[in-house]
């Protein structure tokens, strides 16, 4: 499926502290003309931000859909969206930095798995079963993780985590005052 992005609004990115971020994400249950323009939406916020992953809590939308910019290693063709993305296989382990545009100005040494196999459904709503290793391995890992609640900053030593933490309540509260 092609999407146009000229057509598609740049949604808000929740920030570290936002409730949704830390919700469970519910199961797409059909592939509306709503879930195809939020995947739109999705993938011109991902790419204006600039970033290289974004999942639909961090748009504030708490349902299992993810866009990935896999690069040049792309095997997928419809914008890289995944609904209902599920990781099947995994191999390896490597650490690598990430950061996350739900926490801005923040990165930081996650271990994962080298190689994964990720299940789902295309926007086509077509199965869709693909390998993918190295960076776009640690994308879909880091994107799926955000459906469960999971940020990459939970895999940081404790005493680093909580610093993150505690400036991004800083910056919160002086937001609402
Ligand atoms: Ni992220």
């Amino acid at each position: 499926m092609k999407i146009r992005l000229e057509d598609t609004a740049v949604l808000p990115i929740r920030i570290l502290g936002d409730p949704v971020l830390r919700e469970p994400a519910a199961q797409v249950d059909a592939i509306t003309d709503e879930i195809i323009s939020l995947a739109a939406a999705m993938f011109r916020t991902m790419y204006e931000a600039p970033g290289i992953g974004l999942a639909a809590p961090q748009v504030g939308v708490g349902l299992r859909l993810i866009c990935v910019d896999a690069g040049a290693e792309a095997k997928l063709s419809d914008g890289l969206c995944v609904v209902n993305p599920r990781i099947t296989a995994a191999a390896g382990e490597e650490a690598g930095e990430e950061g996350c545009l739900s926490i801005p100005g923040v990165t930081g040494m996650v271990m994962r798995a080298t190689h994964v196999t990720v299940e789902g459904l295309t926007l086509d709503g077509e199965a869709l079963r693909a390998d993918f290793e190295g960076l776009p391995a640690r994308i879909f890992q880091h994107e799926i993780d955000h459906l469960d609640g999971i940020l990459f900053i939970d895999y940081l030593p404790r005493l680093k985590r909580d610093l993150i933490k505690r400036r991004f309540r800083k910056r919160t509260l002086s937001q609402a005052s």
